[in-house]
Parts: structure tokens; sequence; C-alpha cells
């Protein structure tokens, strides 16, 4: 057992139940998803790049990307409820893209994606087992010249999210977690603001599977 976590046996049916008070009431919700926006472009990513978004839920990603022309976008999400109010708000373009109602970390692909995302889902696996299961996803899903994408709560970010305990990761941390296959090529900061007001500090970064120069994205 990983104790109370995202990799929690019956996570699927909590994230339903959260998904269930509406997603604008949750401390997630973000109608335009302007940092993550930022690290695609920080990462040069043209709108022919196959993208996931990993834990996308009815997260706002998706609607921006087929804003802006992308051709092969997925999401990928635990829990049904979170992906059929995206599929809504998105009415006929949700057929544009591919729902997978999947677990990450026991989802097996079977095909690679160049851009993998990640807001605010790695940082529920506060278990090595956890952690370990994801990356041998992202592995899986991802070719050497992919780009992975992760906003996870900043160390002076909140110590738990939707009732479960979250691990707080630095651009170092977050590096060192992943492992030297992936190389940091940007990083920000930055500051969301909960529908209640509340202020949670987000590290970003950009990894490449292959080496490259750091840069500082604005914010
Ligand atoms: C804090 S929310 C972030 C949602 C979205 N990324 C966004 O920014 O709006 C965490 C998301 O991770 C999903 N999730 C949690 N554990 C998961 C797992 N093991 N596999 C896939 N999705 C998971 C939840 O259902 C939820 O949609």
């Amino acid at each position: 057992m990983h104790g109370e976590t995202a990799d929690s046996a019956g996570a699927g049916s909590r994230w339903d139940d959260t998904y269930g008070r509406g997603e604008a009431n949750l401390s997630w919700y973000q109608p335009y998803p302007a940092p993550s926006l930022r690290m695609i472009a920080a990462a040069a990513i043209d709108s022919t790049g196959a993208v996931i978004d990993v834990g996308g839920g009815a997260g706002h990603l998706v609607d921006a990307l087929l804003d802006r022309d992308f051709e092969d976008v997925t999401v990928l999400d635990i829990s049904a409820v979170g992906i059929e109010q995206a599929r809504q708000r998105l009415g006929a373009r949700a057929a544009r893209v591919q729902w997978l109602v999947q677990d990450v970390l026991a989802w097996r692909p079977t095909r690679r994606y160049d851009v993998w995302h990640d807001r605010a889902v790695f940082h529920f696996l506060t278990s090595p087992a956890g952690r370990a299961a994801y990356l041998t996803t992202l592995e899986q899903a991802t070719h050497p010249r992919s780009i992975a994408i992760f906003g996870t709560f900043a160390p002076e970010g909140p110590t738990r999210c939707s009732g479960l305990p979250v691990a707080r990761y630095g651009p170092d941390r977050l590096a060192a977690t992943l492992g030297s296959r992936w190389h940091p090529i940007a990083s920000a900061a930055e500051r969301h603001t909960t529908p209640g007001g509340a202020i949670q500090p987000f590290t970003w970064v950009v990894f490449s599977r292959t080496a490259g120069d750091v840069s500082s994205v604005p914010p």
C-alpha cells in the first residue's frame, strides 16, 4: 500500500467525487492555462507535435491547444467525471481529442508522444513506488526527443491538496526525482490564485530527453 495518495486503490472514484463538486469550485481551477502555454512556447513546440495532458481532468489546456490548431491532442485522467466535464464543455470539438480514462501508474501506452504535460498530478505521488510506476509510464510514452512539462507545488506551496498529502518541488529536486534521463531546459515560478483567493506557489520545469541549455521563463 502507498497510503492515502493519488496511487491508492479507489483513487478514480475519489477524484470523480471531487469533480462532482463542480470544476470551478476546485482549488486548481484555471480557466486560461497561461503557465502551461508559456512552457509550451519556451520549448518551441509547434502544432504538429503529439501532446498528452496527463491527469488533465476537466482542465482547460485542451481548449487552448485546439484553439491553436494542435492536431494530435490526448487527455488522460483517472476520473471519468473530470474527462466528461471537459468533453461537455468542448462540445463538437471534443471529437478532435483522444480521451483516455486511465490510471497513469498502470497505463501501458501503445504509442509515443512528443510532449508530456502534467499540471498538479505528479506532486500527489508521495511514495517511491508510486513515483517509480509513474516514471515507467513516462518512459514508455515518450521518445528520445520528447519534451516533458511539469507544474508542481513549490517548496513553499501547500502541503496538502484535495485532502491528500503532496510532495513539493523546486526545479533541482524535480530534476533529481525524474533522473538523469530528463534534462531541464526551462523553468519558471508561478503564484496560482485559487477560486477562494488563496495563493499557491508552483514550480514549472520543461525537460528534454536530450541535453540542452537551461533558461528562465519570465512570468
Ligand atoms: C489537481 S488535479 C489537476 C487537473 C488538471 N491537470 C488541471 O490542471 O486542471 C489532479 C488530477 O489528476 C488526476 N489523477 C490523480 N491521480 C491520477 C492517476 N493515478 N492517474 C491519472 N490521473 C490521476 C485527477 O483525477 C485530477 O484530474
